[in-house]
């Protein structure tokens, strides 16, 4: 081939013309890159006032180009092999025929098709466009994180090709027939379809992840702390991350001025003297969190400790700080769990969830009653909105002069769900990881502490993901009390609050195992089983597990009449207190309210 100018020219321009048409259709920005430069930007340029004003309409508007084809297109994404007709089933709750959001099904061409199907009692209207063979990207659900998320429909656009769907992203996502009864959540509390149309049975169903539906808000998702951290080290909490008997959890939080942290520690018969011995340090780990949300202070440092070899039995006094001469905190003090089974005492409460300024009165109460209670069991929803940060901002905030001297064990609720899956939380505590494979570590785990064994799981998730690794750790441990702390009730207080799936999965294990008791929330009000065994009451707690739901927050709920309920009542925020006396033989178990009457008691000897 002959080389002439021209040609070159030519091939310059055409080599040009690949490289921009390349990143024109090549692979879009990811929804969590777009998602994260749009909020920086927000938070950047208005003020909080100003972005609570937006409106589906007003926030698509600010997006950038490269930010509308992420959103528009990337947050789901699959191969079809034929071409296709695509339904996206949305919400009729955001309107129709034409929704208020998400942008993109007018803008990509979604025709609303007058089809509706029922989902979770609401109804849900299909938009409809065709694809040819190769990638479908469809994309968010709201701004706002509003309503339920659209689930998907897909069938062959001719009739006798068999439809394969591959490479589905998120992997989570899965796939089964779209009739009478599938399921669009694949969890166990959201109801299945009804009254599916003809057009719409035996396509295929593109199941998603509830929890997704508001993580992808630009609306009302900014919001600012109360309790900013400062360059000192505040909002100390302890926590169990090892064994109860030989170490101890620490965590706090600094502004970003502090970048690192320590834990100075003494045992209290070495500082209690004319000459005191020499602390020793352990250096945290400091993580740097990130919360665009937060406008007033996006970022943070969490930084945590653990002070491992420790006696058991034992007290020791201990600071945190960055290290330096001056920049420890006041001496506080913990306890170690004891070598060999003794009498011990504990808190559970129910939901915090809203109300801080008045569960830090019961909590303060609990504390000044109970100062011998080792540690404090939360059964989830200890916020309201899990993954907005300046909530457990509050949280530790009110919670600042107890849990800097009693370890808490805290639980996951639906609320720590909140934006989506439990991130923050897992951020937010320095916990065991010794739960199940199959569920995110934190999320669920056990302990040991005195001769009881304590277990704690995720009832947000399909029990099948905890039965195994419950049953072998009941089976496995030769504790004397077995107390199974989890939120959603096993025996629901309210009405159409029942959750059948978890008794269905988890009440053989427990009658196998015989847990004692079971310690939940979720209910808002207070409700005690009888001892209860294959589904029925039975005689004596000896016989049978004793099933609790309490609430200590502010948020209550009315109850219905249950014929397993011993002791119920509404409208009061208890904490409880359970005592393991008698060389080990004997708990008492008494709910207090916030003047500290007894609400209920019960005596379980063994
Ligand atoms: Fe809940």
């Amino acid at each position: 081939m002959k080389v002439t100018v021209k040609s070159v020219v030519l091939f310059v321009l055409i080599a040009l013309c690949l490289v921009s048409l390349g990143s024109a259709v090549g692979e879009p920005i990811s929804v969590a890159d777009a998602l994260d430069s749009a909020r920086q930007r927000l938070a950047g340029t208005y003020t909080l006032e100003q972005l609570n004003a937006m409106t589906p309409e007003t926030v698509t508007a600010e997006l950038t180009d490269a930010e509308r084809v992420a959103l528009g297109t990337a947050h789901i994404r699959f191969i079809v092999n034929v071409p296709v007709r695509v339904y996206v089933l949305h919400d009729k709750r955001f309107g129709e025929p034409v929704p208020s959001e998400p942008f993109w099904i007018q803008e990509r061409g979604f025709e609303s098709t007058g089809l509706e199907v029922l989902c979770d009692g609401e109804p849900f209207v299909a938009y409809a466009r065709d694809f040819e063979a190769g990638l479908v990207g469809l994309g968010v659900n709201s701004f706002s994180g509003d309503y339920l998320h659209y689930f998907v429909a897909v069938k062959a656009a001719r009739e006798g090709e068999v439809l394969e769907i591959t490479n589905l992203q998120p992997a989570c996502l899965q796939t089964t027939v779209f009739e009478e009864g599938a399921k669009p959540y694949p969890l166990p509390d959201w109801d299945p379809l009804e009254r599916v149309p003809e057009e719409l049975a035996g396509a295929t169903l593109v199941q998603v992840d509830i929890a997704w539906r508001r993580t992808t808000r630009l609306l009302d998702y900014f919001t600012e702390t109360e309790y900013p951290a400062t360059a000192q080290a505040d909002n100390i909490v302890l926590t169990w991350s090892g064994c109860p008997k030989t170490t101890q959890g620490i965590q706090w939080r600094t502004s970003v001025e502090t970048t690192k942290g320590a834990v100075a520690y003494l045992n209290t018969a070495d500082h209690n003297t004319f000459t005191p011995g020499t602390p020793t340090l352990v250096a945290a780990e400091s993580t740097l969190v990130k919360t665009p949300s937060v406008v007033n202070q996006p970022e943070l440092y969490t930084h945590t400790a653990t002070l491992t070899d420790l006696e058991p039995g034992t007290t020791y006094v201990y600071a945190v700080g960055d290290g330096t001469e001056n920049g420890w905190t006041e001496l506080a003090e913990f306890t170690t769990a004891p070598e060999t089974p003794e009498p011990f005492s504990f808190v559970y409460m129910g939901d915090v969830q809203l109300g801080f300024p008045r569960w830090e009165s019961l909590l303060e109460r609990a504390f000044r009653e109970r100062p011998d209670a080792a540690f404090y069991l939360l059964a989830g929803d200890n916020v309201n909105r899990g993954n907005d940060r300046n909530e457990w901002d509050a949280l530790f905030h009110h919670a600042r002069d107890v849990f800097d001297r009693r370890v808490v064990v805290p639980a996951v609720g639906n609320h720590e769900y909140h934006g989506g899956p439990p991130d923050l939380y897992r951020a937010m505590f320095h916990l065991r990881e010794n739960g199940p494979e199959s569920v995110p570590a934190k999320q669920a785990y056990s302990f040991e502490y005195g001769n009881a064994l304590f277990v704690v799981l995720d009832s947000n998730l399909p029990p099948e993901t905890h039965t195994e690794w419950l049953d072998t750790t009941l089976g496995d441990s030769d504790a004397v009390w077995k107390f199974v702390m989890m939120h959603h009730p096993l025996y629901s207080s309210g009405p159409g609050r029942d959750n059948v799936w978890l008794r269905d999965a988890w009440l053989p294990v427990f009658d196998r195992h015989h847990v004692d008791l079971v310690l939940q929330g979720h209910d808002h009000a207070y409700l005690r089983t009888g001892p209860m065994k294959a589904d029925m009451p039975v005689e004596s707690p000896a016989e049978g597990t004793i099933y609790v739901v309490s609430v200590s927050g502010t948020k209550l709920y009315d109850q219905s009449e249950h014929s397993y309920t011993a002791v119920g009542f509404v409208d009061t925020p208890t904490y409880q207190v359970l005592d393991i006396q008698l060389g080990g033989h004997r708990l008492t178990y008494r709910a207090y309210d916030i003047d500290g009457n007894v609400k209920d008691e019960f005596v379980k000897e063994k």
